[in-house]
């Protein structure tokens, strides 16, 4: 079967093997896993009980965005997803401990967002420091790609915005090559260089886990932003 098959509405993997799985059941007041995150589309805001915007991060891994971002604005809506489960399991935990819980957490893949959000249900979408899959062989499981582009482009409001940063000069060339004949998103900020050349940007704002090392190694952060157009 193609790698696309992860996007497909009849998708099932939702494996029930890893012991994290049922531990990240304990939790299920903010936490939802596979499938039970795909039975609100187009009904956050019930979920959240409250029209605030809603805002999407990829790959959260050990949470630093959502944490801080959730944090700073208690009065918008965040549901962040992660398909690792220990990773998972482990900021659920901090999750926990937060009073407001303006967010939800789904143990589930960036492919599905078609299947989670409803059309123009997002304003933004966040993904930070995805997985590079640098060899050729494996570039095809890189998310950034047509299909991901198609569901964005659909579950965003107009105007509504893609937050990209990444250490991978080869997933950022990638990502700008799929932006090519791309009439969309309109680029409104596209750096090789985020840190030095907006150093005042709301992206340069945050710092992630994987960013910190990133930085501390001299490596440059590479970022997009990418507006929906409808
Ligand atoms: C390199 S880490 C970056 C984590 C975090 N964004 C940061 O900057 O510290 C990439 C994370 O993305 C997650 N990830 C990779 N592919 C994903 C996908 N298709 N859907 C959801 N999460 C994914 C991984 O499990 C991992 O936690």
């Amino acid at each position: 079967m193609s790698e696309n098959h992860i996007y497909r509405e009849d998708f099932k993997k939702f494996s029930r093997k890893n012991p994290y799985d049922e531990k990240l059941k304990a939790f299920d007041a903010f936490v939802l896993r596979d499938e039970e995150a795909e039975t609100h589309k187009g009904a956050w805001s019930k979920v959240f009980g409250n029209p605030n915007p809603l805002n999407v991060e990829i790959g959260v891994g050990y949470g630093e965005f959502m944490l801080e971002w959730c944090g700073n604005n208690p009065n918008e809506n965040f549901v962040g997803l992660d398909h690792r489960f220990k990773r998972s399991f482990h900021l659920v935990k901090k999750l926990e401990k937060i009073e407001n819980k303006n967010f939800r957490y789904l143990r589930g893949r960036g492919e599905r967002i078609e299947f989670i959000f409803g059309e123009n249900e997002v304003d933004n979408i966040f993904y930070f420091f995805p997985d590079p899959w640098p060899k050729t062989r494996h570039n095809k499981k890189r998310l950034f790609q047509k299909p991901f582009l198609d569901a964005a482009h659909k579950v965003l409001k107009n105007g509504g915005t893609l937050w990209v940063k990444t250490d991978h000069d080869g997933y950022f060339e990638w990502m700008n090559d799929a932006l090519k004949d791309e009439t969309r998103f309109e680029i409104s900020l596209k750096s090789h260089d985020l840190r030095h050349e907006y150093p005042e940007h709301f992206l340069s704002q945050y710092t992630t886990k994987f960013e910190k090392i990133f930085l501390s190694q001299g490596t440059l952060i590479k970022a997009l932003v990418l507006k929906n157009k409808k």
